[in-house]
């Protein structure tokens, strides 16, 4: 398939490009420098940012002849600068660095990448080094109050200081579709292409050997599993439904329902709960309890096959997709974020032997619904919220202690310093939860805070007092809020056992029953935290969330007497203590707390 790669220096926003693509209609791939060599199907090359200096000794070397190179490549931020660099440009480190929103000029009206806007242009900036000078058949396109080069362009190749991927770029998308019209006249990146050429890719892998899939439930799984259906025929196709015990409210029994309505043959459920509760019984590391998980549905999965006809090959199906494999660290520019629960060294082991496919592995989750849509898969299925592979199990924040030996009150009093501007106050939790900051994983508190007296509340201070404190804390990566001054909260053990699995899965299910109306809601994970009130009831968090793929999230911002009420409800039908209400984005926070 054409594509246009991305060469990912180590920047933020490379997946951003990477989707920006897509969306304009190219088939977009991430490749790491050293890996980086031009074949056929390339159309067009991205130079990504990226966090070093070109002027640093051992700044990267790619592999390409840019005086025989007849393909564009477009070079972005540090991308620009490195493409600079290799041309003869130069490249001057120091005093004009620009961050945030910045106003550049267009200063040629030939340009081809800034072609039809007009000649002021509001652009994202972030950088310290800039290009100085650029070789005499090179263009200056654009430029701001800071630096003259803020754009170039030459007949193959071209350059922004600025971010065009992200949405502060206003006419970023526009830079971008011009920068592709340049690669390609035909745009054949959609659901309806995919589909075929995803199924032909499975036909051509599998051969005459036959499926074995793990079905969570969950979209992924399911359009997965309809792809090899139509690829190689419900009867070659064989799927497992493993009951962790951290399945939803009813979750297996309605899988069950659903699947035989679709007529899928050959499924088989697995009750597995008691053998998941053993192995996790005293486990409160995030990391190790996904990694425990995630070699149990291998096993399962190994024991299964190994149940299936001896005369006959099976392979392995995993429904994994894009953002799974980034997270899991699987390029090593990526910073590990968590382990998926199909990213696990066995599973990693099997895909090195050949033994597994991922057939939507380079999809994100927003093309993965219409890619089920365009199979036939009924909307409500395939616009579900989504479930994370293992499942409750990641929301029991599990602890083994009574008592916290850490001592807040320096970060504390900091912390309340900036909460008086907003007529709040706060308190640093003494569990710890999961981020993604700067693309790297964090593993730091919750801080919780509510409104002073009777001051009235506001979704923007809340919004606002998060990504403060957050920026200038570094104990603390989430915020959550609370209706109510949280007095006394006292840290307790907390485990992976059936009893407050059920009592999480009843609350779960309350709230999701209570907020199913609301369509901007993407997900919305149910939290139980070992923290209890004065009462001795456990505390939970809400964590609403909207979003597009998962890459990023904004908070949901509820109607606070709504909140109020279902809160109140919640209280009276479980006996529970604090409701907490997550107000922290995707990055700083991930969506799931771990
Ligand atoms: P985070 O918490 O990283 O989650 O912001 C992004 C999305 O991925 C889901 N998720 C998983 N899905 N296996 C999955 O299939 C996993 O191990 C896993 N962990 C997180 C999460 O629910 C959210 O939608």
């Amino acid at each position: 398939m054409k594509k246009i790669v991305i060469v990912d220096f180590g920047g933020q926003y490379s997946h951003l490009i990477a989707r920006r693509i897509r969306d304009l209609g190219i088939y977009s791939e991430i490749v790491n420098p050293e890996n980086f060599k031009i074949i056929e199907d390339i159309i067009g090359i991205i130079f990504s940012g990226g966090p070093r200096s070109v002027n640093v000794e051992n700044s990267y070397k790619i592999n390409i002849d840019l005086e025989k190179n007849t393909i564009p490549i477009l070079g972005i931020c540090f991308g620009h600068q490195l493409l600079a660099k290799m041309v003869d440009g130069e490249i001057e480190s120091g005093e004009n660095k620009e961050y945030g929103l910045t106003s550049v000029t267009c200063v040629n009206e030939n340009s081809k990448l800034l072609q039809n806007l007009d000649s002021k242009q509001k652009v994202w900036m972030s950088h310290g080094d800039h290009v100085s000078k650029l070789p005499n058949d090179f263009t200056i396109t654009a430029s701001s109050n800071s630096i003259e080069i803020a754009a170039y362009e030459s007949k193959k190749y071209f350059g922004f200081q600025f971010h065009p991927e992200v949405t502060h770029t206003e006419n970023g998308l526009k830079m971008l579709d011009n920068f592709i019209k340049l690669c390609t006249k035909e745009r054949n990146w959609n659901a309806k292409n995919f589909k075929q050429q995803l199924i032909s890719e499975i036909q051509e892998q599998v051969k005459d050997r036959k499926l074995v899939l793990l079905l969570s439930g969950g979209v992924d799984s399911l359009v997965a599993l309809e792809l090899c259906i139509q690829a190689i025929g419900n009867e070659n196709v064989y799927s497992i439904h493993i009951d962790t015990g951290f399945m939803r409210k009813d979750e297996s029994k309605e899988i069950m329902e659903y699947f035989r309505e679709l007529n899928f043959k050959n499924i088989k459920i697995i009750k597995a709960e008691k053998l998941y509760l053993d192995k996790l019984k005293v486990v409160t590391e995030p990391e190790e309890k996904r990694k425990i998980i995630g070699k149990l549905f291998v096993d399962i999965a190994n024991e299964e096959l190994a149940k299936l006809s001896k005369s006959e090959e099976f392979l392995l199906v995993q429904g994994t997709i894009y953002p799974d494999t980034i997270e899991s660290g699987s390029t090593d520019k990526a910073a590990l974020i968590k382990t998926h629960h199909n990213r696990v060294s066995e599973i990693q082991k099997m895909i090195d032997e050949g033994k597994i496919i991922e057939p939507i592995k380079e999809l994100y989750k927003d093309e993965v619904r219409k890619l089920g849509e365009e199979l036939g898969l009924p909307f409500n299925l395939v616009h579900r919220q989504p479930f994370p592979g293992p499942g409750l199990a990641i929301r029991v924040i599990c602890s083994n202690k009574i008592e916290s030996k850490d001592d807040f009150w320096k970060e504390e009093a900091f912390m309340n310093e900036i909460l008086s501007e907003f007529r709040m106050m706060g308190k640093i939790l003494p569990i710890k939860s999961v981020g993604v900051q700067g693309d790297f994983r964090t593993y730091h508190h919750p801080a919780v805070v509510w409104f002073k007296g009777n001051e009235s509340k506001s979704w923007e201070k809340l919004i606002e007092c998060s990504s403060k404190v957050i920026n200038k804390l570094k104990t603390v990566n989430r915020i959550v809020f609370s209706l109510n001054p949280i007095e006394n909260l006292k840290l307790d053990r907390l485990f992976l056992e059936k009893d407050n699995l059920d009592e999480l899965r009843e609350v779960d299910a309350y709230f999701r029953d209570k907020t199913d109306m609301i369509k901007e809601i993407w997900q919305m994970p149910v939290v139980q935290l070992p923290l209890k009130d004065s009462e001795d009831n456990m505390c939970y968090v809400i964590r609403p969330v909207c979003s597009f793929d998962a890459m990023s999230a904004s908070i949901y911002e509820m109607d606070f007497e709504l909140l109020n009420e279902i809160f109140l409800e919640a209280r009276s039908r479980f006996k529970i203590g604090h409701i907490l209400y997550d107000v922290t984005s995707k990055p700083p926070g991930t969506i799931e707390w771990e």
